[in-house]
């Protein structure tokens, strides 16, 4: 066949690397030939979803035939009323990873910056690269967003600021005192996102939620959180926003009309209303957290005291040839390299058994 011409795909492109996304599990336990793999690399709820919000997806399963409603008018209101603000202040997105995308396309053009921490989620410099934007990462200290140097890396030309409080993959949390420092100092020009994906499992004393700023009327602050994590519907991929109606209503523009679905919706209208499941899944975490800590005490293995779902650790060793051991012992977790830290892992806190199996492994794995 003749050689024929490729499409020039659009520059912002070329320094993008495709997602390379993890293969099913069941695909892991086929090729290497084992039995019911525990996936502890997503920071998903090992619980599960509410059983109201199951119950409440069967009875929709007659009526998918229908559109979904574009506006989420239930959802948005519930939101509204359980966070304490109006409903044109809530956006909701197909998980808060398209409302990162929305913000990078309502805000940056090409010349434009945005600053985000490193390591941080990996979202933020996707869709700011994605719209030609520049990325500054600054290094965390500690583990720990630097707020003080990220308000220094502001320039005329920044748009977006990208606070992940708690932090993926560290755990780690920024303070009411150093937010109330950085806010004094950010331009009101610059829009700053703090993204709380993990905000459930905080008990922090010292957190400082983003949304006492947008109740301050601050224009330029949006707050992210989702229903993939606590919630236990990263499937349905629901996630929202919360800012001034203003903003909202600049990023609504670059949403599509029907973004989220019927299931999404019915689904967390209801995980909404069960608090006795929440509650359980922040108890369980607990518990799973001062396990693992424990072990990894006895291991002398470093870690981060977190406040989500997930463990970041140093187990001083190289983790690709970790991660591949311990996916032949049935347990997928997160290698810190893609992040930069090579000798670093995630993991999720499991249920006590998932827990437990893990520690086999990495004991077993690490010839502890
Ligand atoms: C910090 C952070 N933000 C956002 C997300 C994306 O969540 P969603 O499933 O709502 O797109 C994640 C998911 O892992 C996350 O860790």
């Amino acid at each position: 066949m003749a050689d024929r011409k490729l499409p020039v795909a659009r520059k912002a492109l070329e320094t993008i690397k495709p997602y390379v996304p993890g293969k099913p599990i069941e695909e892991v336990e086929r090729e290497l030939g084992i039995k019911n793999a525990v996936k502890m690399a997503s920071n998903e709820n090992p619980l599960g979803p509410s059983p109201r919000a199951v119950v409440a997806m069967q009875e929709l399963v007659h009526k998918v035939h229908l559109y979904p409603d574009g506006s989420c008018h239930y959802l948005r209101g519930k939101l509204a009323d359980a966070v304490g603000v109006g409903p044109d202040q809530i956006i909701v997105g197909n998980g808060s990873d398209e409302i990162i995308k929305l913000l990078a396309e309502t805000y940056i053009n090409p010349g434009n910056s945005a600053v985000m921490a490193n390591p941080s989620f990996s979202e933020y410099d996707f869709a700011v690269n994605l719209m030609g934007g520049e990325c500054r990462q600054i290094a965390c200290v500690d583990f720990k967003h630097d707020l003080e140097s990220m308000a220094k890396a502001i320039t005329p030309d920044t748009k977006l600021v990208f606070i992940c409080n708690p932090n993926n993959p560290t755990g780690t949390i920024v303070t009411k005192t150093e937010v109330g420092a950085f806010m004094s100092r950010v331009p009101e020009d610059v829009v700053v996102v703090f993204d709380e994906a993990y905000y459930e499992y905080v008990s922090h004393p010292e957190y400082c939620s983003g949304l006492e700023y947008v109740k301050k009327g601050f224009k330029n602050v949006i707050v992210l959180r989702t229903f993939s994590k606590i919630y236990g519907l990263s499937g349905l991929r629901v996630g929202y926003g919360i800012a001034h109606p203003e903003l909202i209503s600049w990023i609504s523009r670059t949403r599509e009309p029907f973004n989220v679905n019927s299931m999404a919706q019915v689904a967390a209208r209801a995980a909404i209303d069960d608090e006795e499941h929440v509650a359980l899944s922040r108890e369980e975490n607990q518990k799973g957290k001062e396990l693992l800590y424990g072990k990894f005490e006895e291991m002398d293995l470093p870690y981060w005291p977190t406040e989500t779902n997930f463990i970041w650790v140093n187990i001083k060793t190289d983790c690709r040839p970790v991660f591949q051991a311990m996916l032949r012992e049935g347990v997928i977790i997160r290698t810190g390299d893609i992040f930069g830290f090579p000798e670093f892992i995630r993991v999720t806190i499991g249920t006590e058994e998932q827990n437990q199996r893990f520690i086999r492994a990495l004991t077993k794995v690490l010839g502890k």
